[in-house]
């Protein structure tokens, strides 16, 4: 069932974060929906604007319909990820999503607002929620790319201002994290004492943590030991931490890159093990299994799993 982006986060605020995953083809999807009904966990679907093209719009739109088909006890929301302004007016007609996310962080503050504030009137005259991004997280996603150097930590003063201003549903900030699979040389904390302040400024209102992928080192070694090249010292984001996250509002915690790794390790190893095989769904297989699984492991982390029951209770009403 697909439910508004805004009704998991009522039900989902200061308790637990509902992960937020990327997906582009058939595969992931089957192993989202499979993981998220097997840990009884409410998820959002991320669409980017990359894999509205990789794909074709309808065919990443028919995928997500044909995947709720095989699964239908799962709840979730349809979020466009990372969206220019024109890509956010298409899906708010497309009919299609439950949320969009206009990333003009890239903007002067005042240019920011006055961007995120169109869209907002768009997506709210159609019942759409609208998230919005303030502060620069480092790293790569897509076509932009920020070094550390520029990527700085959401104000929280600004932050205020930028949600009463823009009308925002809710705001992406940096925290600590940052996008790709290089995110930290060495194991870093999230910065909570920084969260904890915006909470404090914007109380019951839903924040965003994008970048939050974990980078587990188990993934780079078989990756590697499979003839990947992956930077051995990269880190990503302690998953212990989402919890704590939750309690002082990071209500949506968006992961790609860890999808990622697992498909390429799934592949790597299965053709350096079977060097004779070309059938391509075998791996196939196994990747949407293994998926499965590391959906239903962060599910546990991120403490959306079990949530289901008491979610179906409140949007089926
Ligand atoms: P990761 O690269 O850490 O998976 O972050 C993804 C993301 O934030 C998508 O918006």
């Amino acid at each position: 069932m697909i439910v508004t982006t805004d009704a998991l986060f009522r039900i989902a605020y200061g308790k637990y974060a509902v992960g937020a995953y990327n997906i582009n083809n058939m595969e992931q999807a089957l192993g989202l929906f499979q993981g998220n009904v097997k840990a009884e966990a409410p998820f959002i679907i991320q669409i980017s604007k990359g894999a509205r093209k990789y794909s074709g719009i309808p065919m990443i739109e028919a995928i997500i319909r044909a995947a709720e088909q095989l699964y239908p006890d799962a709840i979730y929301a349809v979020h466009l990820d990372h969206g220019d302004e024109a890509t956010c007016h298409s899906c708010i007609d497309s009919g299609f999503y439950s949320s969009v996310m206009i990333d003009a962080s890239h903007e002067p503050f005042d240019k920011n607002v006055e961007i995120t504030r169109r869209v907002v009137e768009h997506a709210h005259s159609r019942g759409l929620s609208v998230e919005a991004e303030l502060g620069m997280l480092g790293g790569v996603e897509e076509d932009i790319a920020l070094d550390e150097k520029h990527a700085m930590l959401t104000d929280p003063d600004e932050a205020k201002l930028f949600v009463e201003r823009s009308g925002c549903d809710s705001l992406a900030v940096a925290v600590g994290t940052s996008h790709g699979a290089y995110k930290f040389k060495g194991q870093q904390s999230l910065h909570f004492d920084r969260i904890e302040a915006i909470q404090k400024k914007l109380p019951n209102f839903p924040l965003v943590m994008h970048g939050s992928s974990s980078v587990p080192q188990e993934e780079v070694t078989r990756i590697n030991a499979a003839g990947g090249k992956l930077d051995p010292s990269a880190r990503g984001v302690d998953e212990n931490e989402f919890k704590r996250a939750a309690l002082l509002g990071v209500t949506k915690v968006n992961i790609d890159t860890d999808g990622r790794l697992v498909w390429t390790r799934v592949h790597r190893e299965y053709f350096r093990d079977l060097p004779q095989e070309f059938d391509f769904r075998k791996p196939g297989t196994i990747f949407v299994e293994e998926y499965a699984k590391f959906i239903m492991h962060k599910a546990e982390k991120l403490g959306s799993a079990g949530q289901l029951p008491a979610v179906r209770k409140i949007v089926s009403k």
